[in-house]
């Protein structure tokens, strides 16, 4: 049985492209940032995306309240009604090149009292955002249950603004092991390039969540591991790009930008975001470059300096 991707237009376009050495149209020619700026405020989310010019954000992360009840910012009744505030914003704040990766579940609502469903459903009808990939993020822990399956995943939204949208492939390709390489270069119609980079990392992201104890955790109940932040930010940002979290929570998003050589826009409207934001710098492990965090600073201040 031949693999049906090799009939795929669109597999097949890019397989050219790269044969003839030319680049994608949706390709970003980036140069390596010398330095790169940070801005973390306590602001509501809404606010904030109104405050943001246009077109300046590459990738926007977005873990809003689940709607679980499970702490007083979790808790809404129109739930919807209150996610269109900033979710109507997004197509404006978006570069071209931009995406949305927004967290969320579904699985648990019996009450329909709004969830990620609803928020998919209203960037599909109601805004020019076109879904790329829905990531499934997959974990062995979770509350037992005897009545349906235990629940081991949460989900990950993906949304272009455009369908020039950037991907980096590359750069979170994982590798083959030692006998999978052999046998797949075996195989003529793979490409050997690709194979030696690695493989597509899938859309089911198998990352365990924070364990109580771990070295991660700065106090947060939501607080997400850094290895999912960093995959989305390597594949949907370049370096020197800006990556906005309007519900930074624990700031995990800062510190990877940092890492990652990305400028960022943090905020969060709980009082301790300063504090588990503090704890996260403090965290901060080879820059990819020397970084400035603009603290006390408005939007306006900080997209002088970027
Ligand atoms: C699911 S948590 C985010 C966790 C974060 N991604 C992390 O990994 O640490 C949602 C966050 O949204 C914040 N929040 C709730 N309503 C908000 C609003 N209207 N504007 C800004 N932040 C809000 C909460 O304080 C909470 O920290």
């Amino acid at each position: 049985m031949p693999n049906r991707s090799h009939f795929n237009s669109a597999h097949r376009m890019m397989n050219r492209l790269r044969r003839e050495g030319r680049s994608h149209s949706s390709a970003v020619r980036w140069t390596e940032p010398r330095v790169t700026y940070h801005l973390a405020l306590r602001s509501d989310a809404a606010e904030l995306l109104r405050a943001l010019p246009t077109g300046s954000v590459q990738l926007a992360i977005l873990d809003p309240p689940y709607n679980l009840d499970i702490a007083v910012w979790d808790r809404f009744g129109d739930y919807i009604g209150w996610a269109k505030e900033w979710l109507s914003e997004l197509p404006r704040v978006l570069s071209d090149r931009g995406s949305a990766a927004v967290f969320g579940g579904f699985q648990f609502q019996a009450e329909k009292r709004g969830d990620l469903l609803e928020i998919m459903h209203f960037l599909r009808h109601k805004t020019p955002l076109r879904l790329v990939n829905l990531v499934v993020w997959n974990y062995s822990t979770g509350m037992g249950a005897h009545r349906f399956f235990a629940n081991r995943h949460e989900e990950i939204a993906w949304f272009a603004r455009t369908d020039k949208y950037f991907f980096d492939l590359d750069a979170v390709r994982q590798k083959f092991d030692k006998r999978t390489l052999q046998r797949y270069s075996r195989d003529k119609r793979l490409n050997r390039d690709n194979l030696l980079k690695g493989k597509n990392p899938g859309n089911v992201w198998r990352v365990e969540r924070l364990s109580a104890n771990s070295s991660e955790r700065v106090g947060h109940p939501t607080q997400k591991p850094s290895e999912l932040v960093s995959r989305l930010v390597r594949a949907l940002s370049y370096p020197g790009s800006l990556v906005l979290d309007p519900f930074a929570g624990s700031g995990v998003t800062a510190r990877v930008c940092i890492e990652e050589g990305r400028n960022s826009v943090v905020s969060d409207s709980d009082p301790r975001f300063p504090a588990y934001l503090k704890k996260q710098l403090a965290m901060v492990k080879e820059p990819r470059c020397p970084f400035v965090f603009l603290k006390d600073r408005g939007v306006s201040e900080f997209f002088k300096s970027v």
